[in-house]
């Protein structure tokens, strides 16, 4: 595996031949890697590409200072870890190569409602910030193929309206939630729960399925009402549970009203704040 701290050793290696002729599969990251970063990468090796992992922990999609200074940081770890999946290029820029002094990169897209509601109501600005290290990142590594989590899905979704109006030919494709066996997704955060919030945290997902099933007879109000509670109940500080439609982001009120239904929450963990969703309908 290459490590590569600099666009303009990736940008050698790039045009160097050395791929001989594979196209880049790219999973941006923020470190602190976990089996979950790890399935992009091996999912970008299934579909025969080259992958490319990015770590770079972007202070400008922190809307709390004390959130970017706890971000986990296990560089060693992170490399190890990369080498067994498969990596095969390292990108681990430093902030003036990502935003060299003097150059305006911030994007201005007009995303309309999906990244104002949900993460976005919550956490003002993050989404600006990470579109625009998405889009500064896409433009260094030049992948065909963007590999991203379903754990994330608003950032998902605001990224697949990035490339539709930037008319990228960029792939985008989306790996389910990795789990761990009590049901928790694997997240850098959940290192930071205490012993007795960790064994509370599954719950996260618990509630998640029962929306899931319960959506079929009740409308969105109730189920997301009982689901609030449910994780209060547990000794978690929810912020949001809705049930949306999964292109549009907005609220569905009833089982009929959208064909594709995703269950979104976050919630408190102690000083850590977890995320996590469930598809509950697909057509
Ligand atoms: P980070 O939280 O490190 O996540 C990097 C990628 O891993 C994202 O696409 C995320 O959705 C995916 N991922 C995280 N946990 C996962 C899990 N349990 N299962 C499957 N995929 C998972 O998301 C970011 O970094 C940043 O916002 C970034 C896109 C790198 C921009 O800075």
């Amino acid at each position: 595996m290459l490590l590569l701290k600099t666009v303009a050793d990736y940008e050698a290696w790039r045009t160097s031949g050395s791929r001989k002729g594979r196209t880049i599969g790219f999973a941006p990251t923020m470190g602190a890697l976990h089996d979950g970063h790890l399935e992009l990468v091996r999912m970008a090796r299934r579909a025969g590409d080259t992958a490319v992992v990015s770590i770079f922990v972007n202070p400008t999609q922190f809307n709390d200072p004390k959130d970017l200074e706890k971000y986990p940081r296990t560089p060693g770890r992170d490399i190890e870890l990369l080498l067994s999946a498969g990596c095969e290029v390292l990108f681990m820029p430093g902030v003036e190569e990502v935003y060299p002094p003097g150059r305006d990169l911030r994007l201005q897209i007009d995303f309309g409602q999906l990244d104002k509601v949900m993460e976005g109501a919550f956490r003002p600005g993050h989404f600006a910030g990470m579109a625009t290290v998405v889009n500064r990142l896409l433009d260094i590594v030049r992948p065909a193929r963007l590999y991203m989590g379903q754990k994330d899905f608003q950032q998902l979704s605001i990224v697949r309206d990035m490339l539709r109006q930037l008319k990228s030919p960029i792939e985008l494709v989306m790996c389910p939630t990795v789990r761990e066996a009590d049901g928790l997704a694997m997240s850098s955060r959940n290192m930071r729960l205490t012993p007795e919030l960790r064994q509370t945290a599954p719950v996260i997902h618990a509630t998640l399925e029962a929306a899931s099933a319960a959506f079929r007879q009740q409308p969105a109000a109730t189920v997301c009402e009982n689901a609030l509670k449910r994780l209060a109940e547990a000794g978690l500080k929810p912020e949001y549970f809705e049930l949306v439609d999964g292109y549009s982001l907005l609220p569905v009120a009833h089982w009929s009203d959208a064909s594709f239904v995703v269950a979104c929450t976050a919630a408190w963990a102690g000083d850590v704040r977890l995320i996590d969703n469930l598809i509950v309908k697909t057509s």
